[in-house]
């Protein structure tokens, strides 16, 4: 019997393409050469599967252009990459792979909180570049982290993951606010608060983004959000980008309205702003928030189990559009 051929569009652990190949006619790309969207849909033709990083973008062209294909499987939580109504009036699953990245990503939030509100990277700039003459008492003063009140806007499995932490580890008072608020109990074991969106922006001291990217949640940072924190206040973004405005906030890192930010992610990376690229006080980092060896294996993993889940079981893991199934 012939086996489905799948596509793993992207560069991804030679054991996970491995393993799929013992399931699979695979045709992998072991160069991660970027396809334009033609060459992506001419890899595309045969194929029941794919396996993405979740930067390609499946929309109802494509899906009208590759009429064979059953499934897409993220490697990534977020997966608005997809057009999931298409792809669900095509009959075309999509699966992400959330929960393995949780506590590493919310890792890499106090991370960047850190090094932000303690200007950990500006001043080994600037220790680097041979400036440091004498220590001073006022040397690289930062933001006061612990005891400080953290702002989480988004509060899914990730933003929970750094409200413990912040709550508990650092002391941190910790306000939230989300489309629906959480339940009592689940608020009393992250040590968090529900706030109104204009109350969490006036009196944080960090506020760090940690939500979906949507339509509705396009820009939900811009200058006038900007104009409402403190003027003391780092603004951290581990969510997408486009949920912040960046030349709004490259404004006003550049005026100190606002005193920091920390980015992980940009609108149309891999290109950053160019204006916050010349703004001394924000720390950027290229979108690695879940970049640790176990953890991207093990989100390259659940990827590969639902493809493998979906042609042999029919109930892959973790699918964002079920009702394809039925
Ligand atoms: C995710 O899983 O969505 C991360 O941003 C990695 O892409």
């Amino acid at each position: 019997m012939s086996r489905p051929a799948v596509l793993v569009a992207r560069a991804v652990f030679p054991e996970v393409v491995e393993r799929l190949a013992t399931h699979f006619e695979v045709e992998a790309n072991p160069d991660d050469v970027i396809w334009s969207r033609a060459e992506l849909i001419a890899h595309l033709q045969g194929k029941a599967g794919m396996l993405t990083t979740g930067s390609e973008r499946i929309d109802a062209d494509l899906l009208a252009a590759c009429p064979g294909l059953r499934i897409v499987a993220n490697m990534a939580v977020g997966y608005n990459n997809f057009d999931v109504a298409a792809m669900t009036a095509a009959g075309v699953l999509g699966t992400n792979a959330p929960d393995v990245l949780t506590e590493t990503t919310a890792d890499f939030g106090m991370a960047l909180l850190l090094a932000t509100a303690r200007r950990v990277c500006e001043s080994e700039h600037f220790l680097r570049a041979g400036l440091w003459k004498n220590w001073r008492y006022d040397l690289f003063l930062g933001a006061e982290v612990h005891g400080s009140t953290l702002g989480i806007i988004g509060m899914g499995r990730i933003g929970q993951a750094v409200a413990r932490r912040a709550a508990l580890g650092f002391g941190m008072r910790v306000l939230y606010h989300n489309r629906s608020r959480l339940a009592g109990e689940i608020e009393a074991a992250c040590g968090a608060r529900y706030v109104e969106k204009d109350e969490l922006l006036r009196t944080a001291d960090h506020v760090m983004l940690v939500l979906p990217y949507s339509a509705e949640s396009h820009h939900t940072i811009g200058a006038e959000e900007l104009a409402r924190m403190k003027p003391t206040a780092t603004l951290i973004n581990l969510a997408r980008g486009g949920i912040v405005d960046d030349a709004a906030l490259a404004r006003a890192l550049r005026e100190r309205r606002i005193a920091a930010a920390g980015l992980d992610v940009f609108e149309g990376e891999p290109r950053v702003h160019p204006d916050l690229l010349t703004v001394p006080n924000v720390v950027l980092t290229p979108h690695i928030a879940s970049a640790t060896r176990g953890t991207r294996l093990a989100m390259a993993n659940l990827a590969a189990d639902n493809l493998i889940d979906f042609f042999t079981t029919g109930r892959p893991r973790t699918p964002v559009n079920p009702q394809v199934l039925r």
